[in-house]
């Protein structure tokens, strides 16, 4: 990675974007990869904040403000879950220490760091795809399956297409973390290194694809390319399925926009009075910038973020499209708000527990320490309703998926610790799996 400063360039007026920086966190902050030690946070909202939380008529049932996908879909996902029960729900927790610290009334925590026996939410996705694909008799047993992947959707890929009887050929890029790597080579997926970024790998991808007739498994869509990246994203919407409790606010990673749009997507069909606000990197805030834009637009400039999850700088334009209508606000942090997040979630105050959440799980949470403890976000704080009446829903989208940096961030030694929850995707699963 390089060690560019991060310059946050904005073009909005002063009422909808703040940058600031916050010092006193600076002496602390973990500097491993020469990632600039700043505080930054950027915000752009394209529509008044003011009727959020307010119910407002419902808009047609196949209009986009409703999101991306309709009942019938919605009603396909649920029976597929409900056919697999070894397929458990991840757990809801809930922080009422951290909540009263934020000043909010309530905090809930979506904890996908042991979904269905992996480390991260990606299984959700591939593993509907795949057998979706297997029971149209669109993928036969034997198939080869390809996919670029930051780490956690290659991962997941080489284990539906396992499960599946598949061969798995995962792309990743020239920088990616080891860890990462034998992550999904441990899944028995071939690694290929391309000579570039994420992005980079995705048009590889697609061109090798072609050459061999493999077929692709993609998390992000391209001109042509959607089925398979709407069934992905239509398997992340059961996430939201398994919360019963009810919030006023959603805060949710972007990397391509598709964890993002499947979230939003489900709030805008079954509760549309949710706020969804998207939280990423400030190197590869893709989203912001499309959205800002109007259209998709791509981020340049060094990638430096340890969010590798979130570190592309495209959108995926058939997720993008969607979010325009479904999602309240676009933020994006530095990399100390997300070091900021996996300590206290880590080491909780006041009872809460302890969750041991990779740079990208604990974005979506650094995205509301920023809004709440930031004084350039009060107008969107003010806006998002984030007072002591807020019941707020935050997603920790993976455990730890890269123990030095945990390590460094927390001052605690990765399995010295005992794992907070005993599960898969604790501490202990990802020490197993180095
Ligand atoms: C842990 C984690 N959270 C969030 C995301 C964002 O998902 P998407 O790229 O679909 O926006 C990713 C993507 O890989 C991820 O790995």
């Amino acid at each position: 990675m390089g060690c560019a400063q991060l310059i946050i360039t904005t073009n909005d007026t002063p009422a909808n974007a703040g940058t600031t920086a916050r010092s006193n966190l600076i002496a602390g902050n973990y500097n491993r990869f020469t990632i600039p030690a700043k505080a930054t946070v950027t915000a752009y909202w394209p529509s008044s904040l003011t009727n959020a939380g307010q119910a407002r008529p419902r808009p047609a049932a196949n209009s986009p403000e409703r999101g991306l996908f309709l009942d019938a879909e919605y009603q396909q996902v649920h029976d597929f879950f409900a056919a697999r029960p070894h397929r458990q729900p991840t757990p809801l927790r809930d922080l009422p220490g951290l909540a009263k610290t934020l000043g909010i009334g309530r905090l809930m925590v979506k904890d996908e760091t042991g979904r269905f026996g992996l480390n991260a939410f990606k299984l959700l996705g591939a593993s509907f795809a795949i057998e979706t694909l297997q029971a149209e008799g669109a993928l036969s047993s034997g198939a080869t399956v390809v996919c670029a992947s930051e780490g956690n959707h290659g991962r997941a890929v080489a284990r539906a297409a396992r499960e599946a009887g598949c061969q798995a050929r995962v792309y990743m890029a020239a920088d990616a973390a080891q860890a990462r790597v034998d992550a999904i080579a441990g899944e028995g997926a071939i690694v290929v290194r391309v000579d570039g970024s994420y992005d980079d790998a995705v048009r590889k991808v697609s061109a090798d694809a072609t050459t061999h007739g493999w077929t692709v498994v993609s998390d992000t869509s391209w001109n042509g390319y959607e089925r398979i990246p709407r069934l992905i994203m239509l398997g992340y919407t059961h996430m939201m399925e398994e919360v019963a409790e009810v919030s006023d606010v959603v805060f949710v990673q972007g990397g391509v926009g598709g964890l993002l749009c499947g979230v939003a997507s489900w709030c805008a069909r079954h509760a549309p009075e949710r706020a969804v606000v998207s939280v990423e990197p400030t190197s590869a805030a893709c989203l912001l910038a499309s959205a800002r834009a109007g259209r998709p637009t791509a981020v340049t400039g060094p990638l430096t973020t340890a969010m590798a999850g979130l570190r592309n700088r495209e959108v995926s334009p058939l997720a993008f499209e969607s979010v325009r209508s479904t999602v309240k606000a676009y933020l994006a942090v530095d990399d100390v708000w997300a070091h900021d997040a996996i300590r206290v979630l880590a080491q909780p105050a006041n009872g809460d527990p302890a969750i041991a959440a990779g740079a990208s799980g604990a974005a979506a949470l650094a995205g509301l320490l920023a809004v709440t403890r930031d004084s350039s976000m009060d107008e969107l704080r003010d806006g998002l309703g984030l007072n002591s009446d807020a019941r707020v829903l935050v997603l920790v989208s993976e455990g730890v998926t890269d123990p030095d940096l945990w390590n460094d961030v927390t001052g605690e030694t990765l399995g010295g610790a005992p794992d907070p929850h005993g599960g898969p995707g604790g501490i202990g699963a990802e020490r197993g799996s180095r």
